[in-house]
């Protein structure tokens, strides 16, 4: 039995479900019961019935699942399925930070830590953030973290003045925008396309802004359109798959004179052996302490709440 059919068949003996971000390796989409955004995959989270949540994505995203489904085993392929955004804003350094800034509504993107977010007021993730920004009364200051990208369009999008938080993407602040002006010179009828968290010049040459879920929706919507899209590479599996006769090309990165575009190495250290093993042991799980998962549970609810 190859190992696609051993990971299905075990799926439902044991009741389980795969949650796969669109960032994951083509062949964990394909296997996935649910491909999606971070907001998709926490509404996944929310509203599941299986025993077992394998989750194919990055450590934040399985921890907010967990938060979601205190008594379900969640299970990631590797615990290393870590997230720069979410190591750039450390707990306790963050409660400074806010100590210091009474009176502020905090609103936290969702890649960070169960232990930020149950310092958070309302989470948020790209395909919401607009929304819950402008939720929130005008005369109410705003802190906003961990991503300082998507801090700066929110505040550009929405007039708000906003306390950011210095913290980044690796994968988006890879994109190099002279090799992207020089690929859109050579491809002047291609649109470029991206992700909030790349930085304010690459958003500037965007036809389009959005999440994961938002871009795939928007080429889907464009399909007699070519496409430059500046977010991680893995999006391209599913795009390709919505839209087959439209033609994709990934933004460069700066560094890269090999593949030119852009992976994260943390959502591609899982693997279907991985992926097969984890859900075979139930190992590794993720778990949170209740005092804190209470605490983070309230700001997801109020975000899923919101994006109803
Ligand atoms: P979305 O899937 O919410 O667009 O986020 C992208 C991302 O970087 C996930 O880590
Ligand atoms: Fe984190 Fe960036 Fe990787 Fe998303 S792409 S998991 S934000 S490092």
């Amino acid at each position: 039995m190859n190992l696609i059919d051993k990971i299905n068949r075990l799926k439902k003996e044991k009741n389980a479900i795969i949650l796969a971000h669109y960032y994951q390796d083509s062949e964990i989409q394909d296997i996935a019961d649910y491909v999606g955004d971070s907001l998709g995959l926490s509404q996944k989270a929310a509203e599941t019935d299986a025993d077992i949540i394998v989750f194919a994505g990055v450590h934040f995203m399985a921890e907010t699942a967990k938060i979601l489904n205190p008594t379900k085993t969640v299970v990631l392929p590797d615990l290393e399925a870590g997230c720069s955004l979410a190591e750039s804003c450390p707990p306790k350094e963050f409660k400074t930070f806010i100590n210091k800034h009474p009176n502020h509504t905090v609103v936290t993107y969702v890649n960070c830590s169960a232990e930020v977010k149950a310092l958070t007021d309302i989470v948020c993730t790209s395909s919401n953030a607009l929304k819950i920004i402008e939720s929130i009364p005008k005369e109410t200051p705003i802190i906003f973290a961990p991503d300082r990208n998507l801090g700066k369009y929110l505040i550009k999008e929405t007039g708000r003045d906003m306390l950011l938080w210095d913290g980044s993407c690796i994968v988006h602040e890879a994109f190099s925008i002279d090799k992207l002006i020089e690929l859109h010179k050579q491809y002047p009828d291609y649109k470029i396309i991206a992700h909030p968290e790349s930085e304010e010049h690459i958003l500037k040459t965007a036809t389009y802004i959005g999440s994961t879920a938002g871009m795939i929706n928007y080429v889907k919507k464009h399909s007699d359109q070519k496409f430059i899209v500046a977010t991680e590479a893995g999006i391209l599996h599913k795009m390709q798959q919505e839209v087959p006769n439209t033609e994709l090309i990934p933004a460069p990165a700066k560094e890269d004179n090999t593949c030119a575009c852009s992976e994260c190495a943390y959502m591609k250290v899982n693997t279907l052996q991985k992926l097969y093993d984890c859900l075979l042991n139930e190992h590794p799980q993720i778990n949170v302490s209740e005092n804190i998962r209470t605490k983070a549970l309230a700001p997801i609810e109020r975000m899923l709440e919101l994006s109803k």
